[in-house]
């Protein structure tokens, strides 16, 4: 009986796939961030992070550049960093940087990322990720995420009851949780170990590309040296065709993407500690055992350099691509002023830090692992 179920999935699974290329082929420019326009178009979030418990402070714009903590080097690269120049006394937050995209985009979009370095040390936890305007409802899609010096990026959706994670999907990383609605999210292991940390930059970097779809969600990474030809120089139009089997594939089949998100900002962001990387047991893990054993103590006070001299985006571009048709709206939001439900910056930041959404709290332990949540007593008593 699993045999036949087993095979019955994953022919459909290779079915949706099958569907992707010719379904969706070519998608369109809508969006790029490069060079010194890259921070136009983000919103900083400007307060300490009350989201994942990190001990940062997500700090506005104008202190971010003026601390140059969120500006453009002289190569033209984006630079999303740590603080590592101010020397924080015990039970201060060190400064970091959180930006949202004020647009957003629907399905049938593809998102992104080429960068040169990634954040990385013990206490560092990097994502660039993707959330609806009204989050954590419309989901929530986990492109890059890593804490202290593991190894691999850890790909994971978060989406109300009933999505699930098909393990039969044709990807090439690691299933972990296959409910999308617990704690975790249905997480995905990378297995390409260039894919985060000092390895990822040592290889001059690497690409990310999801692509947002109506048959699924599929994440892709590749090192600098096996980037695909039309990610080398990618022009107004791109199809995903050519890149291959992904990390990470999230079919329709067993998490309708039509019925679970709405539109998605994307969103880069650095926190310290916290509800992932701060955990005692994951800490310990990833930073072997530390020096006192807690990832505050041991990181996130004192000089900030060297410790966190590698606690820092390089992006040469973050870029989205939509399907015709769906992306009129986007499209003729991008210029709209103030009156577009997709995209003002005053909706984006009543929804998404609304304090009076009990779902945003909800969401706090609701993104968390489930052994997070077993620690996170442990956690509050230690801090
Ligand atoms: C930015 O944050 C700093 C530190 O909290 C504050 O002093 C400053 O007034 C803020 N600037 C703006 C424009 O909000
Ligand atoms: C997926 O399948 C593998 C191999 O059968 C199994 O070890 C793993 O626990 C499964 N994962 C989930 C999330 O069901
Ligand atoms: C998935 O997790 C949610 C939240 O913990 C739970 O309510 C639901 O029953 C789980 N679904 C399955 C299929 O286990
Ligand atoms: C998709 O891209 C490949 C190159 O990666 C190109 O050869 C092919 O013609 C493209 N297909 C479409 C339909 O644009
Ligand atoms: C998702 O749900 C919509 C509306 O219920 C339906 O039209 C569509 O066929 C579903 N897609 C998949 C892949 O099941
Ligand atoms: C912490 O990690 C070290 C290995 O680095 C291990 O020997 C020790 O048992 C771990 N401690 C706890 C509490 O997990
Ligand atoms: C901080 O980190 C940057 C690289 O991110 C490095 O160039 C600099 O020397 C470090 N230390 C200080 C004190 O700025
Ligand atoms: C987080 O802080 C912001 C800014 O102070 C606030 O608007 C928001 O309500 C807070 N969110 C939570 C979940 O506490």
């Amino acid at each position: 009986m699993k045999g036949v179920l087993t095979s019955v999935s994953i022919g459909l699974a290779l079915a949706v796939l099958s569907v992707v290329p010719g379904a969706h082929a070519d998608y369109n420019l809508v969006q790029t961030w490069a060079g010194q326009s890259f921070f136009d178009g983000w919103q900083f979030y400007g307060a300490y992070d009350n989201l994942t418990n990190g001990d940062t402070i997500w700090v506005n714009q104008s202190l971010a550049t003026s601390s140059h903590l969120a500006y453009v080097d002289g190569n033209g690269k984006a630079i999303i960093k740590v603080d590592n120049t101010t020397n924080v006394l015990y039970n201060d937050k060190r400064n970091s940087v959180r930006i949202t995209t004020t647009n957003s985009f629907p399905v049938g979009s593809v998102f992104i990322l080429d960068a040169l370095h990634l954040p990385y040390g013990c206490s560092v936890w990097p994502a660039f990720w993707t959330m609806g305007p009204n989050w954590p409802i419309g989901g929530e899609i986990d492109i890059l995420e890593t804490v202290n010096l593991m190894t691999q990026n850890q790909m994971a959706v978060h989406a109300a009851s009933g999505c699930t994670k098909a393990n039969n999907s044709q990807q090439t990383g690691i299933n972990n949780n296959a409910n999308c609605t617990d704690g975790t999210g249905c997480t995905v292991l990378e297995t390409n170990t260039k894919s985060v940390g000092a390895a990822f930059a040592s290889a001059q970097g690497g690409v990310y590309a999801a692509q947002f779809d109506v048959s699924g969600i599929y994440i892709w990474f590749w090192s600098r040296a096996s980037v695909p030809a039309n990610l080398q120089n990618p022009g107004s139009t791109i199809n995903t065709t050519a890149w291959g089997t992904p990390s990470a594939a999230y079919p329709s089949s067993t998490c309708n993407i039509t019925n679970y998100f709405t539109a998605q900002k994307l969103v880069l962001d650095i926190t310290l500690c916290g509800d992932w990387a701060g955990v005692p047991s994951v800490y310990n893990a990833t930073c072997s055992g530390g020096t006192t054993g807690v990832c505050y103590t041991d990181n996130v006070i004192g000089a900030g350099s060297p410790r966190y001299d590698n606690a820092y985006f390089q992006i040469n571009y973050v870029r989205v691509y939509t399907v015709d048709g769906v992306t009129s709206s986007v499209l003729s939001s991008l210029h709209r002023t103030s009156t577009s439900s997709i995209s003002t910056p005053t909706s984006t930041s009543t929804s998404s830090k609304s304090g009076s959404n009990p779902g945003v709290v909800l969401n706090v332990s609701s993104s968390l692992p489930l052994f997070v949540l077993l620690f996170i007593g442990a956690l509050a008593i230690l801090v």
